[in-house]
This record gives C-alpha cells, structure tokens and sequence, in this order.
C-alpha cells in the first residue's frame, strides 16, 4: 500500500513541474496498480521535451500490449539503445512520435550512413504514439525490421518488416501472416537505396552520438 501511494505522489509531483502538459493520477478500482489520466494541454505546440515527457509515462503501458504479440523482443526492446534524443513525428509512419531502438548486434547503427550492410540477427524497432488534437494520446503500432539469413527476401535485403499494433495483434510480417500488408514498408525503404542496406536512419536533429 505505501509503495501505491509514494508511486501516485510522485506521478502529480512529476505533472507539476511539465509545460504544456497537466497530470492526475488516480488509484484504480484493485487498488494495485495506478491508473494515469492526463491531457496535454497544447498538442500543436509540443517540444521535444514534452513529448519525451509524454512517453515516459506512458511506456510501461505501450509495452504492456505490445507484449501481448508474438515479438519475442517486445518486453525487451525498452532496455535496448535508444538512438533518438526526444520522440519525433514521423509522417512516414502514419504522423505519429516514434523513437528508435537496436540490439546490440546492430550496433553498428550508430554510424548511421556510414553503418553500411547490418549483420544477421539485427533488429530495428520504432515505437509509436498519437497525440490527438484534443490533447488524447494514443498507443500506436510497433514497426519492427529483422535482418534474416542471405535469400529469405532479396528484394528486401533479407529485411523482414512486422507491424503489430497497439494491443499486440500482428498487422502483417514479410513472408509470414498479412505479408501483402506489409508490402508497402519495403517499396518505402528501398528507396534507401542498397549502400545503406535500406535504413534511413534518425533525423539528424534527433540524433543520438554513441562513441563506441
Ligand atoms: C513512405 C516511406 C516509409 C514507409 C511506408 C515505411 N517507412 Fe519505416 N522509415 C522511413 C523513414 C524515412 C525512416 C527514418 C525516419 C523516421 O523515423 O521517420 C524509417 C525508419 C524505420 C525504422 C528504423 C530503421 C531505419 O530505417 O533507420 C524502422 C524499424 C521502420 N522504419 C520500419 C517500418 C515498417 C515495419 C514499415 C511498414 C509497416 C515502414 N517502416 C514503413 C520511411 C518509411
């Protein structure tokens, strides 16, 4: 019970001192476990630092439906390195903030250009959130990319993409379930072109600079 209160306390505490952001909280019906209502108060004018704000508080609870997919990283992506400073919008996926990750097999996407042909085994994640207009804001899908073995998909550079959205159900997967829906990331990511193994990469303003 104590731990209930000093969690909620720190919540408000927390709410207070955001711009652009006001924050209640309240104990749920069990009475085990927080639940967290807030609105944003102008989600036209986000910072960066708002909207990390934002996903700070809500990443326990995207991650509680992503798990519930067939990811098997989907609990442990979060523990990965994070290669943006502050979620961005990405119009490329659906005008949402993302953030990017990579396991440590593909740690050679901190050289981002220069990161060239990424080995077996690597795995890109983008998380994803909406704010609405109104100040709600929205789990959005996980948009993965695994690199598989030479031939499994030449014309995605061996690439699988997957999307599975918010509550864990799988959208579609190259070469597995929904493959058609999923189509479209490669056409998108091929224009990457073959020398940056169709990654795109952090916008340069979001980068982060790993020195090792
Ligand atoms: C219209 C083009 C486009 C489409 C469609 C698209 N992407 Fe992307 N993707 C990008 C761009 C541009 C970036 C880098 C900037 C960003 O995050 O917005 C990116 C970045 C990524 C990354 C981080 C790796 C990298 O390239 O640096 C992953 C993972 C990813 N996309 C997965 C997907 C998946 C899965 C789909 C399909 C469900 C998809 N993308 C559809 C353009 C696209």
């Amino acid at each position: 019970m104590p731990t209930i209160h000093l969690r909620v306390i720190a919540l408000v505490l927390f709410g207070a001192v955001l711009s652009g952001v006001t924050a209640t909280a309240q104990v749920s019906d069990d009475a085990t476990r927080p639940t967290r209502h807030f609105r944003v108060e102008r989600p036209a004018g986000l910072t960066g630092a708002d909207a990390l704000t934002i996903y700070n508080r809500i990443l326990d609870d995207m991650v509680a439906g992503y798990r519930l997919s067939s990811f098997p990283s989907a609990d442990r992506y979060r523990l990965w390195r994070r290669y943006n400073t502050v979620p961005y919008r990405s119009a490329q996926h659906g005008e949402r903030y993302v953030n990017n990750y990579a396991n440590d097999i593909a740690t050679d996407y901190r050289l981002f250009e220069a990161a060239g042909n990424l080995p077996l085994g690597s795995i890109l994640v983008k998380d994803s959130f909406a704010v609405t207009a109104n100040g709600d804001v929205f789990s959005g899908p996980l948009f993965v990319m695994e690199k598989m073995s030479t031939g499994f998909n030449p014309e995605s550079r061996d690439w699988r993409y997957a999307m599975y959205m918010p509550d864990g159900s799988l959208f579609g997967m190259t070469n597995g379930e929904g493959t058609e829906r999923v189509a479209f990331c490669v056409t998108c990511h091929k224009e990457a072109g073959h020398e940056q193994d169709h990654l795109f990469y952090v916008p340069e303003r979001y980068r982060v600079r790993f020195l090792n």
